[in-house]
């Protein structure tokens, strides 16, 4: 009975011992979008990341998984509504990624290009709740998106040149952007 109640006692001034650790920390800045996830951290979301796509979006096969050129006409989706967070070439090095938390996955990296296809579309258009990754199936059609998978698939092998000779007036804008413009339309902001 006694080793109950100093079991108890215990308990309690531990769990107290931590909320006073965890407010102190929140009240320090701990919240702060622009540091890095911890490894513990990473690894938790993303496990929840893989938990909330249904399994029989593994299932689902690209329709342009064999045109090899599929990718092409993904490309000025991308510029338009992914590029601002991802980067023009999917390393997700840009001046708003830095600056988020959860941060910008990197696509060509090869935890993204493990996903099967059909994952790739369902995050595509579901977006990742409680991150900064929208959802954009209002935005684009089911062939849209699946040409978006293509063009993702070809981010590992994809160079600056070949971007930029596919769509050279973005390639324009994305120097503005490096010079820092934010007047007129704000570059920062995805443009739909
Ligand atoms: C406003 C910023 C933003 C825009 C715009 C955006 N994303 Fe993302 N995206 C993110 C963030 C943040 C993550 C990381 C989510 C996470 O940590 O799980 C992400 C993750 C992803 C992932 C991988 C999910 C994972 O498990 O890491 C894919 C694939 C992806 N985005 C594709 C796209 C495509 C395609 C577009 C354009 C149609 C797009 N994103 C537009 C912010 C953005």
């Amino acid at each position: 009975m006694r080793f109950l109640r100093d079991a108890i006692i215990g308990i309690l001034v531990l769990a107290l011992v931590i909320w006073i650790a965890a407010y102190a920390r929140l009240r320090a800045g701990a919240l702060s979008a622009d540091e890095q996830p911890g490894t513990i951290e990473r690894a938790v979301a993303a496990r929840l990341v893989r938990l909330s796509i249904p399994a029989d979006a593994d299932r689902r096969s690209n329709p342009f998984a064999a045109d090899a050129n599929a990718w092409r006409a993904a490309v000025e989706h991308y510029e338009d509504h992914c590029a601002t967070c991802h980067g023009r070439d999917g390393r997700g090095q840009t001046e708003m990624a830095d600056n988020m938390y959860p941060k910008v996955s990197n696509l060509a990296d090869a935890r993204i290009q493990r996903l099967s296809d059909g994952a790739l579309f369902h995050i595509i258009q579901n977006g990742v709740r409680w991150t900064g990754m929208p959802a954009w199936k209002r935005e684009h059609s089911p062939d849209e998106t699946w040409r978006l998978v293509s063009l993702i698939r070809r981010m590992p092998s994809l160079t600056r040149q070949e971007i930029d000779a596919l769509d050279p007036s973005h390639a324009a804008e994305s120097e503005k952007r490096g010079d820092h413009e934010h007047s007129g339309s704000d570059s920062s902001q995805p443009r739909r």
